[in-house]
C-alpha cells in the first residue's frame, strides 16, 4: 500500500516498475514520483524547490498503462503507481505581459488589453483538468472575461503557477500569468488595507524594533542557535487564533 512521502522505506515495502522517459524502473511503492526518480538515479538541478506541494516546480504529466486519459500531479506530492509513464514538465513557455503594477488603471479592461488572448477561450476546461492544485481554471477565466476581478483573484488563489493550465490550452492562454496579475491588482487596489499591517508598519517606523535588532547583531553563533532553539513555538495543532506567547512586548 502506498504510504506517502518516505526517505526511510518501511520494512518489507514492495517495488512496482514505472517509466520515466520510456525507460522501466523498479522503485518502492511507497515514494513520491520525485523520490522516486531519486531513488533510481535522477538528481534535480532544476524542476524541484519547496517538496511541499507549493512552489509549483516539479509539473508532472503522467499516463497509466492501458488508460486514455493524461493525467497531472506534482512530482514532489504525488505517490508512485504501477506503470506510470511520466514526463516532467518544470517549465512551460508562456507570454507573460510586460506591466508596473503602479501604474495599472485596476479595471477588467486592464487585464483585456494585457492578454488580449483571454478571449481566444474556447471554454474546453483543459485547463481545470490540467491544474494539479484543484484550482477552478475555467471560471476563474470566465470571471475575468466577465469583468471580475475579485472573483477571478479568490478562484486563483491556489494557482502554484505550474504551467500545466497553459500546457492544454486550445486558444494558447497563458492562464497562469492572466490570474497573477489579477490578484495583484486585487491585493494593491481592491481589498481593502490590512489594518494589523497599518499597525505593525507603523511600529516599524517609529523604531520599535531597532533595540532588539541591535541585541541579535550583536550576539555570537552559538548564543543565536540558542535563542532560536529555546524561543516560544505555537503547537502544531493549536486551533487557529487561539494561542499565544508568554512574551507579548513585541506582538
Ligand atoms: S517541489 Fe515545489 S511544488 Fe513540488
Amino acid at each position: 500500500m502506498a504510504t506517502g512521502d518516505r526517505a526511510i522505506l518501511p520494512e518489507g515495502a514492495r517495488t512496482i516498475p514505472i517509466f520515466v522517459m520510456g525507460k522501466r524502473y523498479e522503485v518502492p511503492e511507497t515514494l513520491t514520483i520525485m523520490k522516486a526518480m531519486e531513488y533510481v538515479g535522477f538528481k534535480f538541478l532544476r524542476g524541484c524547490g519547496c517538496r511541499g506541494g507549493i512552489c509549483g516546480a516539479c509539473p508532472t504529466v503522467y499516463r497509466k498503462e492501458g488508460e486514455y486519459k493524461l493525467r497531472f500531479g506534482l512530482a514532489c506530492q504525488t505517490v508512485v503507481e504501477p506503470n506510470m509513464y511520466l514526463a516532467q514538465i518544470p517549465f512551460y513557455p508562456a507570454n507573460r505581459a510586460p506591466y508596473r503594477l503602479d501604474e495599472l488603471n485596476p479595471v477588467a479592461e486592464t487585464i483585456h488589453a494585457l492578454y488580449p488572448e483571454i478571449f481566444r477561450c474556447v471554454a474546453c476546461n483543459n485547463c481545470t483538468k490540467a491544474c494539479p492544485m484543484g484550482v477552478n481554471v475555467l471560471d476563474y477565466i470566465s470571471a475575468l472575461k466577465q469583468g471580475d476581478i475579485e472573483r477571478a483573484a479568490h478562484l486563483s488563489f491556489d494557482c502554484i503557477q505550474c504551467g500545466l493550465c497553459a500546457s492544454r490550452c486550445m486558444g494558447e492562454l497563458p492562464q497562469y500569468h492572466i490570474a497573477q496579475l489579477a490578484r495583484r491588482i486585487f491585493g494593491k487596489y481592491i481589498q481593502a488595507g490590512a489594518e494589523h499591517l497599518k499597525h505593525r508598519v507603523a511600529e516599524i517606523e517609529s523604531r520599535k524594533y531597532d533595540a532588539m535588532l541591535q541585541d541579535l547583531q550583536a550576539m555570537s553563533h552559538a548564543e543565536l542557535e540558542k535563542l532560536y532553539k529555546e524561543r516560544e513555538r505555537e503547537p502544531d495543532l493549536a486551533p487557529p487564533g487561539t494561542w499565544r506567547p508568554q512574551d507579548t512586548q513585541y506582538l
